[in-house]
Order: structure tokens, then sequence, then C-alpha cells
């Protein structure tokens, strides 16, 4: 949510922030601002939607500086506007101060400084940081943020810079990202490590509690006591392409054409000697024979790959398996013995609910794993064993290949459990293993021509609402196909499972309301096909997913986007992919931003 960039050095700063900025777009994007220390106090600009708006008022700003900070925002606390956007700034204009997270007691202290004189100009939480940290400086810094932090109750990444300290940076963290690093030509600091710089592939993340201060000369770190630290260095692969959309229309129609190449790395090295082998679960054959409960914890897309390992899961392995809403998980009260296992599903790893619903589980006594994309991010450091997805970074806000990463690797845990509660043969595995690496060529099969999908999208485009019906395995993909069309496009969308239309829901079919129907063959195709005409009979269009060669299903549906013979348990990856193109294609027929759909961000880290 929110993203931050930082630098300090011997180039201009300015091109340095925007460019960060729009690398970062993607986690916010409903205003922009910049910091940049000047000799005569910080010149700060802000401006109202994308970072473009920002650039072009900063055309004639920011001459000679080398050291800023720079935010572009996703509303919280206050509505979009140039008074809410970041930096905010002290009474005096001499302190800024950029912030991703969110002060819980930004109302009282806030009381408490309108009390001491502070003048708020902006509804944000974030404001009162600036006033504290104005509060506390006596001529140092790091010292003010120090003790401003100690005040702080909530998640905060925060930069600060200040007038009267030239060329320096002060950062903090707790519960929101902060990574840095260092070249030749200064200090970086961002929320996000693909706004650094792109030669930095050392880089420190911060810890809770931790602070740094940056300068020309290097970083230094400490805690809140003031006491030294030295972070641990971590070193990064940087895919220098991963920010670039590659000749593609947008990063969601290049993410889905990357979704082969997931499935295929997120195998690699799976199979060993014939075993299927996930070392990193760190648990033994013994271990995991005695779960006897499962929690897939998660959040919107990486939820509905829960539904789907759900099914996995309690078939191959017969273990009762809960998906939970990581909001709703984290407020219950569940039942966890040291028998249970609980999955973390999340792409970010910095999810805040997800985030504070597997510290809970752990404190109940509960093995954690997680399956995510990001290296080092939250949840996969706060877990007991890590999966990680291979989709290289996601870009663009609807969830495509990382999802897909995550059914693989989650049907590789549904392999692995089932073998290990000897439901499932050595040689069953290795069959299952083959059938799954085969996906990867099958989506780039449906990736070959997606030609009839983009006509079935375009009937759809001008609908107002649509429904997506299908059964067992096939229903928990229809939620991940609803709610792509509903967040890229605007256009109303629900999923049921087939069999509950006649429950309700049937009630709003009309002529011409588009019913996607996933009836690709499975044990319940006919029932599939049953839902499918009591649509078709009241109007309904029509459109089908099913499996190539199914030839009665075109007498009843209107577009049959087909999809290639695979076993019903890997159906969701690739159905998926027909889906998430269907949306794509009538999102853009719509005019829709579909990379930065309104409203939303990439990683939702506050509660
Ligand atoms: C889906 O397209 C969205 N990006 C959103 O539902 C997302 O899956 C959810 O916010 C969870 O994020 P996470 O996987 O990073 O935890």
């Amino acid at each position: 949510m929110c993203g931050i960039v930082g630098y300090v050095g011997s180039l201009p700063v300015k091109d340095i922030l925007i460019n960060g900025l729009k690398r970062l777009e993607y986690r916010g994007y409903d205003s922009a601002g910049v910091a940049m220390w000047q000799p005569e106090g910080l010149e700060v600009v802000h401006r109202v939607g994308k970072v473009a708006n920002l650039e072009e008022a900063c055309a004639d700003k920011g001459a000679g500086s080398t050291c800023g900070i720079a935010h572009t925002r996703w509303a919280t606390h206050g509505r979009p506007s140039e008074a809410n956007a970041h930096p905010h700034v002290s009474c005096d204009g001499r302190i800024a101060v950029v912030h991703n997270g969110i002060i819980e007691n930004y109302a009282e202290l806030r009381e408490e400084l309108l009390a001491r004189g502070h003048a708020f100009r902006s509804d944000t939480d974030t404001e009162v940081v600036a006033h504290l940290v104005e509060e506390y400086y006596e001529g140092d810094l790091l010292r003010a943020v120090r003790a401003a932090t100690r005040r702080l109750v909530g998640a905060y990444g925060l930069v600060v810079t200040c007038a009267d300290e030239a060329q320096t940076l002060v950062v903090a963290r707790k519960d929101s990202p902060i990574v840095m690093g260092v070249n030749d030509d200064g200090c970086y600091v961002a929320s996000d490590m693909v706004a650094l710089a792109k030669d930095i592939s050392d880089i420190v993340v911060l810890e809770d509690y931790q602070l740094a201060k940056l300068t020309p000369a290097g970083m230094v770190f400490c805690g809140v006591d003031g006491e030294a630290i030295e972070p641990e260095v971590i070193h990064v692969e940087r895919d220098l392409e991963e920010a670039e959309k590659g000749g593609y229309p947008d990063f969601m129609m290049k993410e889905i054409y990357e979704q082969p190449r997931v499935i295929r790395e997120t195998l690699d090295g799976r199979m060993v000697n014939g075993a299927l082998s996930i070392e990193e679960l760190d648990l033994s054959v013994e271990e995991l024979s005695f779960i006897d409960r499962v929690y897939i914890i998660a959040c919107g897309t990486s939820y509905h790959a829960g539904l789907i390992a759900k099914n996995l899961i309690e078939g191959w392995a017969r273990i009762p398996t809960e998906v939970e809403v990581a909001s709703e998980f984290r407020y219950r009260n569940p039942i966890i013995t040291p028998s249970t296992l609980v999955v973390a599903v999340s792409q970010s790893g910095e999810t805040a609910d997800t985030k504070a619903a597997i510290s809970d589980a752990r404190v109940r006594g509960a093995k954690v794993f997680a399956i995510t994309n990001v290296v080092d991010s939250s949840i996969a450091r706060e877990s007991d064993g890590v999966i990680y997805t291979k989709a290289k970074k996601e870009i663009s806000v609807a969830s495509t290949k990382s999802f897909t990463g995550q059914v693989v690797s989650l049907t590789l845990l549904a392999m692995l459990l089932g073998q290990s509660k000897g439901r499932l043969s050595s040689s069953q595995i290795r069959l299952m293993f083959r059938e799954l690496a085969d996906t990867a060529g099958q989506v780039e099969e449906i990736l070959s021509d997606t030609s009839v999908i983009e006509r079935a999208a375009l009937a759809c485009k001008d609908a107002t609402s649509a429904f997506y019906i299908g059964r067992g395995i096939s229903s928990a993909i229809c939620y991940e196909g609803a709610l792509k069309l509903k967040e890229i496009s605007y256009l109303h969308a629900e999923a049921y499972a087939a069999g509950e239309m006649k429950h309700g829901p049937i009630a709003l079919i009309h002529e011409g309301f588009p019913v996607v129907t996933v009836a690709t063959k499975s044990p319940v195709y006919e029932k599939t096909l049953s839902n499918l005409q009591e649509s078709k009979t009241r109007g309904a269009l029509i459109v089908a997913v099913a499996t190539e060669g199914d030839e009665k299903i075109k007498e009843y549906a209107d577009y049959v986007l087909y999809v290639p013979k695979v076993r019903n348990e890997f159906s969701p990856i690739t159905v998926s992919v027909v889906l998430q193109l269907f949306a794509r294609y009538i999102a853009v027929a719509r005019g829709c931003n579909v990379d930065q759909p309104r409203n939303l961000a990439k990683s939702v880290t506050v509660e």
C-alpha cells in the first residue's frame, strides 16, 4: 500500500525520485509528492492522480538537489487530495515525512500536538509524525525520529528529511517493508526493491524497530534506544526487465503470458530421484503423517488458490482442510492443536491480515508454512517453512501469474500430504507430477490463439452484471474468475456453485445476462450442463469453458472456450488462464486501466 522512495548522494535527486515512483505506482496511485533538499529549505510538491501529474508539476523544480524523499499514495485516512498527499511537513516546513502503514494512535497524538500549538494541514494519520519529530528535534534528526517512533502505535515505514541537516535521510520501520542499498552514486531507500537503482543487488531489509541514517558517506543503523546494529546484507538476483512491459500492451497481459515459465520454474527441482521434494517444509514423512487438520489462510486471489487446494488436500490426503479469509481467522478462536498445519498464501508476503493471522496461529502452537512470491518478505520470515512461487515481480494489481504459482505449489503440497498419509503411491505421484508439468505446454497452447476468448469478451462488455458458475473444483476457480472481472472492468460479477443457481440467483437472469460456466470434463460434468441449461432457457448468454473435443456443449453455449484435456484436479491451472484473458479483454474494451484499477493497491499492508 503506497510506495516510498528516497535518495541521497551525488546525482540529481528529482529524476531518481520520479522514476522510482513510476516503478512503485502499482502500489498506490491516488496522489503523489516529493520533498527535495535545497539550501534555502525543503522544496515540496504534491499532485493528485498519477505520478505523471507530479512529474509535470516538478518540471522546473529540484535544480541542484541531490537529496530527497517521495511517495505515491493509496488513501486510508483522508480522501485523495493535495493536502493529504505525502510528504507531510512540520509547522515550520523544515521536516518532511513519507509514511507507509497506519498510525493507530494518531487521534490522541494529534490532540496532544494541537494542544502544544502545532497546526495541522491534512486529515492524515501521517502528519502527526512530522509534528512529533519537530517536537523532539534538537539538531539531531536520527535522535528525534527515534524519540518519535517510541510514541507511535501501529505500522510504519518512514523516511524523514530535514532542512537543517544537509544530505541526510532517516528511516524507521515497524510492520511495513523498507529496503535500502548503496552504489557508487549514493544511498537509496524504498518500500520495494523495484525502486532501488538497477545495479544494486546487495540490499538491507530493515527489521521492525530498526532505524537507519543515510548520507552520501553511507548508511548507519541503530535500534530505538540508539544501540548500533549491523544488519544482514542480502544478495538478490535483480531481473532488470521486471518493471518493463516487454512489448505487451500492459503488465497484466505480459504476466498472463509468463505463466508457462512460472509453472516450469515452480516445479523445477521438485522431483528428485523419482520422489517429490519440498525440503523447505522441514517436516519428516512421519511428522507429515500426524497432520490431522489444515488451515489455509489468505486474502483475495490467494484465498481462491486456497479453495482449490482444499479440494486437492481433502481428495488426496483425506485431511480436513479449512480455507479462511485472514481478516476473519485472526479474530476467531480457531481450533489449533500440535497436529494442525497452517498454510499462509500470499503473493506479496506483506498482507497485514495474513501476517497477523499467522502470528496468532504460531502463538497457538501451529506449524506455519508460507507460500509466497517475495523472497525474505515478512510472511516468509515469520513462517517455519516457505515455498517460493517463482512468479517473479508481479506489477499488475490483478494477480495472474502469482496465482498460478500458488496453485502449482499447493498442488505439490497436497500430493506430498497424500503420499505421507499412504493414499498416493510413488508411481501415482510420478505420473501426477508429469501431468502437472504438462500444464505448462497446455497453457502455451491456450495462449497461442486467444481470438475466441476475445470475441466472447466483446459480446459481454456492455453487460452490467455476470455470473460465474461451476461445480466442485471448478466452483473454486469461478470465484477467482469473477474477482478478476470485478477488479479490472468494474463490471459486477458473482460466482456460485452451479447447483445454487436455482436457490436464488437465477431470479436475476434475463435476456443476454452473461453466465460464464466452467464445464470441463469431470465427474460432475452432466450436472453442470443441467445448470447451464437452466440459465440458457431463461435467456442467458452462455460462455462455456469446456474440454477440447466436447462437441455437445456447442448445443447450449453461445461461446465455447476450449482448454486442453487435463486431469480434473489440474484444470484450475488451464481454466484460470482463460478467465484471466476473458476479464482483461472486457476491461480493455471498456476502456479501463487494467494494471491500475481504481481504489486498489497491489499489496494491502494495512488492516
Ligand atoms: C487480486 O487480483 C488482488 N491483487 C488481491 O485480491 C490479492 O490477491 C490480495 O490482496 C492478497 O494479496 P497477497 O497475495 O499479496 O497476500
